[in-house]
């Protein structure tokens, strides 16, 4: 597995610690949670950016010629996870400011923890070259990420990055045992899931703080 393994990017700068302990905190109102959920999309997006190609392009500074570098435009789609994934696409597209967005809706049944998809707004073929980070809070058993990874494989796609907040140690060995070419970038790797299936020490149900539900 697992949160040892490469693939699996756990990024600790001060700033993204100091933003998640904010984020574990149960007084953060929602306003302020949705506002540190997206600070971290967008740190987290800026290291999921780092292996990105970069081309050379000329220009001219107002004393000379020289040479640039430019990222190349990647065919981006994000992919947030309703609901709680929404909170993260101004942080992502801060980052990718040119990137599709393409929503779907995944829950997980509260009994037996299976993903249900309820809500799908992606189109049926898509260009394999298209790169996909997926963006959820929260990778807990992981049926929700699997599922949502799942349904752009269908359709075509073979180029991943999934973006958490906090993963839990079973969650990364689920994803890893099914699609262990998918890099997941994550603030922390939590100690375990309860007998309810929830992360902890965690920050409870990320949907219900980020809209005020319970
Ligand atoms: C949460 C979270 C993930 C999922 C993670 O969503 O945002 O999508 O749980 O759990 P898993 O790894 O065990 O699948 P939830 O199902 O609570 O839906 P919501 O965002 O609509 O509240
Ligand atoms: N989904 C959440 O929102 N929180 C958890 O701890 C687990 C799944």
């Amino acid at each position: 597995m697992a949160a040892g393994s490469s693939m699996v990017k756990v990024c600790d700068h001060p700033l993204i610690r100091q933003a998640l302990g904010e984020l574990r905190r149960k007084e953060t109102v929602p306003l302020e949670f949705r506002a540190r959920v997206g600070e971290l999309a967008r740190y987290l997006s800026y290291e999921a950016a780092r292996d990105l190609s970069v081309a050379s392009v000329e220009i001219e500074t107002p004393l000379m010629k020289t040479t640039a570098e430019r990222v190349d435009e990647e065919k981006m789609i994000l992919a947030p996870i309703l609901r709680a994934g929404l909170a993260m696409i101004d942080g992502a597209m801060a980052t990718f400011p040119h990137a599709q967005v393409r929503h779907i809706g995944i829950f997980r049944d509260e009994k037996t923890l299976q993903p249900v998809e309820y809500y799908c707004k992606v189109p049926a073929v898509l260009d394999p070259e298209t790169l996909v980070l997926v963006l959820d809070p929260m990778l807990a058993t992981g049926g929700s990420a699997i599922a949502a990874i799942d349904l752009f494989k269908k359709r075509g796609i073979t180029r991943f990055k999934f973006i958490c907040l906090i993963a839990a140690p079973e969650g990364i060995a689920n994803v890893q045992s099914l699609h262990p070419e998918v890099p997941i970038y994550t603030a922390n790797v939590d100690q375990k899931l309860n007998e309810r299936g929830y992360i902890v020490p965690g920050l409870g149900d990320a949907g219900d703080r980020c809209f005020g539900t319970h």
